[in-house]
């Protein structure tokens, strides 16, 4: 496999146009939109989006750019109550849905060139307490539970991830392209040597299932104290680690007891922020188990939150290498199959177009 893949400039401008920007990717959590007028924005490989809980409960997503003379119109992350956005350059005025309802001496401008005007709309839909948002537009952009496809809607549904709240969200920026971090996703050949995890893990992870599903992917990584009952009784989502990766750039991490979301989002070729969401579930305010579960679940999200460290003192080490002459490929094994396919299936997007 050719390093290219990560460090190529017009490979990535492919990448932008035929894979990012016609998949589906997260915009954030429904939460965080959960009331009209609230709105969250996603930037990501060039794109900047406004995502807007409306009246009746949808939402809209739109490109955060004034049509004017191009701005960004939302300049703040986040906010709440919102019924109009104004331009601060010269006060353009759209609604909640990106539409143009106002135009400073409207009279000036030619009447056909303001008709139908609004902030180009993106697809936004949710699933599993997740914004997704798809840049190909609510025209074009597959439906998102086709994307997801019923293997993963199934399987990583019975987390009830909608269920779930919000506890933390780690971000990083990361120099290198958002793929080499999906790579550390896709295997779990270096928790041995960078993690340094236990033989008994390593021995259980040898038995891990790897499934292609469509464009995504699962896995199950047997957790070492379970792996007899995991003999007796077939049940990964008690017994194991269950892994799943949406293309292009959505990892979720299931443990029995929690949550964690994986979310590089690729700034530029090599470039990354680097989101880590951790979800809980909620007190209901009735169960004397609940500080105990939360003691031990904060105590697991620490240990995660080492260990991605880890994985980041690698991605500093793949900064150092990605201009030399001296690394030019990689050599994958059966148990990194799913990086091979990953990047096949990248290369087969940009190649057809479609
Ligand atoms: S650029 Fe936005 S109103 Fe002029
Ligand atoms: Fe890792």
């Amino acid at each position: 496999m050719s390093r290219d893949v990560y460090t190529d400039p017009v490979r990535f401008e492919l990448e932008r146009e035929r894979v990012l920007g016609r998949h589906w990717i997260l915009g954030g959590r429904s939460e965080q939109v959960a009331a009209p007028g609230d709105w969250i924005t996603f930037e990501g490989h060039g794109e900047v989006i406004v995502i807007v809980r409306q009246a009746d409960g949808s939402l809209s997503a739109f490109h955060n750019v004034c049509q004017h003379r191009g701005p960004s119109f939302v300049a703040e992350r986040q906010g709440c109550g919102a019924r109009r956005f104004t331009c601060p350059y010269h006060g353009w005025v759209y609604d909640t849905t990106g539409d143009l309802v106002g135009v400073p001496e409207r009279e000036d401008f030619d009447p056909a060139h303001l008709d139908g005007l609004r902030a180009p709309a993106v697809a936004v839909d949710e699933w599993g307490g997740w914004v997704w948002i798809n840049l190909a537009g609510p025209d074009t952009a597959r439906p998102l539970l086709d994307a997801l496809g019923s293997d993963i809607t199934a399987d990583l549904g019975r987390y009830r991830m909608e269920d779930m709240v919000l506890h933390d969200v780690v971000e990083w920026d990361v120099p290198v392209s958002y793929k080499a971090i999906v790579d550390g996703f896709n295997e779990i050949y270096h928790t041995k040597e960078l993690h340094g995890v236990s033989a008994e893990w390593v021995k259980a992870a040898r038995d891990t299932s790897f499934h292609i599903t469509g464009d995504n992917y699962m896995c199950f990584v047997p957790r070492a104290e379970h792996v007899d009952d995991l003999a007796r009784d077939p049940d990964h989502h008690r017994y194991a680690i269950c892994h799943y990766v949406v293309f292009p750039n959505t990892v979720f991490n299931c443990n029995p007891e929690h949550v964690q979301v994986f979310n590089p989002i690729p700034i530029d070729v090599d470039r990354t922020r680097f989101l880590c969401w951790e979800l809980l579930y909620p007190d209901t305010g009735d169960d004397p188990e609940y500080p105990a579960y939360w003691e031990r679940t904060l105590k697991h999200w620490e240990g995660l939150k080492r260990v991605v460290g880890e994985d980041i003192e690698i991605y500093e080490q793949l900064e150092r290498t990605k201009r030399s002459s001296g690394y030019t490929r990689h050599v994958l094994q059966g148990r990194e199959c799913k990086i091979a396919h990953y990047h096949e299936n990248m290369d087969r997007k940009i190649r057809d177009n479609a």
